[in-house]
């Protein structure tokens, strides 16, 4: 990036909203979902309005990255899980592959200490394995520095796809069947659930899609059986907190019923 477009993007970043004290009145926090769910999607599309290149558009995703989980941690989301390489992204040409593992290695970096310091746990989700070393070393960093923490879970889905999680969690039990330690009629949902690389999280109440596609792009195919949606025409890198109050609003207002009938 040119330090031209690095000078736009930050100029850009400045005028993101502080939180509005008016919308914040209106959220009743005894119905904040527990657990969102965000797919960081449009960040190409925000760089290319600009005449900016792909690269400036995930700068600025970061950007609003920090932002989101700074305000999830203020008003007391317990986990946060946000899709920011999925295994269909490798299709993308090697620059891009290359900046977007770069700007991860970054951010943790960069962000580390912030994180610990505001009690949140880092917890990779994907088939990390796969990921270039540097990634996958800073990713250990910082999930060993911050695996104490509990203000905030911050899942990083991470060469991640839904399909290949179930994949992963069927080899598991396979395994331990063929060993003999379970046996197939013993099987239920919470068996499946177990073997996710969600385990021991509840599913995500809220999902999140910015960029206005109304699609999961294999996000959490299982996690999601009864989560509430939010999509939303903003761009990822526009996307602040106002955003996310009004998401947090209107899920507030919904009824879940699970199946069942209302109360
Ligand atoms: C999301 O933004 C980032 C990743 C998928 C890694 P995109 O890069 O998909 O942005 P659009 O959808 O092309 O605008
Ligand atoms: C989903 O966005 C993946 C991430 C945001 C990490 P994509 O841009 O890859 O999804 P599609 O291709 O529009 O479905
Ligand atoms: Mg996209």
């Amino acid at each position: 990036m040119s330090l031209l477009e690095k000078m736009f993007t930050t100029l850009f970043l400045k005028r993101k909203k502080v939180v509005n004290p008016d919308l914040l009145r209106q959220l009743d926090k005894s119905k904040l979902p527990k657990h969102v769910a965000i797919i960081m999607d449009g960040n190409g599309r925000w760089a290319a309005r600009r005449g900016l290149p792909r690269s400036a558009g995930h700068q600025a995703g970061v950007e609003s990255l920090r932002s989101i989980v700074e305000i999830c941690c203020e008003l007391g989301i317990s986990i946060l899980t946000v899709y920011a390489f999925s295994t269909e992204n490798w299709k993308r040409p090697q620059e891009e592959v290359d900046t977007l593992m770069n700007l991860l290695t970054q951010y943790l970096q960069n962000e580390i200490n912030e994180l610990h310091r505001k009690n949140i746990k880092i917890n990779p989700i994907g088939r990390l394995d796969q990921l270039p070393e540097s990634a996958r070393k800073e990713l250990e960093r910082a999930a060993d520095l911050t695996k104490n923490n509990n203000r905030l879970i911050l899942n990083l889905a991470l060469n991640y796809g839904g399909r290949a999680e179930i994949v992963d969690a069927v080899k598991v039990i396979s395994k331990k069947i063929a060993a003999g330690t379970l046996s197939p009629a013993m099987i239920t949902e919470e068996t499946i659930a177990e073997h996710l690389y969600t385990r021991n999280l509840p599913d995500p109440d809220l999902l999140i899609r910015p960029s206005g596609e109304y699609r999961i792009s294999n996000f959490l195919l299982w996690q999601i059986a009864y989560t509430e949606f939010w999509i939303t025409e903003v761009l990822w890198p526009e996307f602040n907190s106002e955003h996310l109050i009004k998401a947090l609003l209107d899920y507030t207002n919904r009824e879940r019923r699970f199946g069942g009938l209302k109360i």
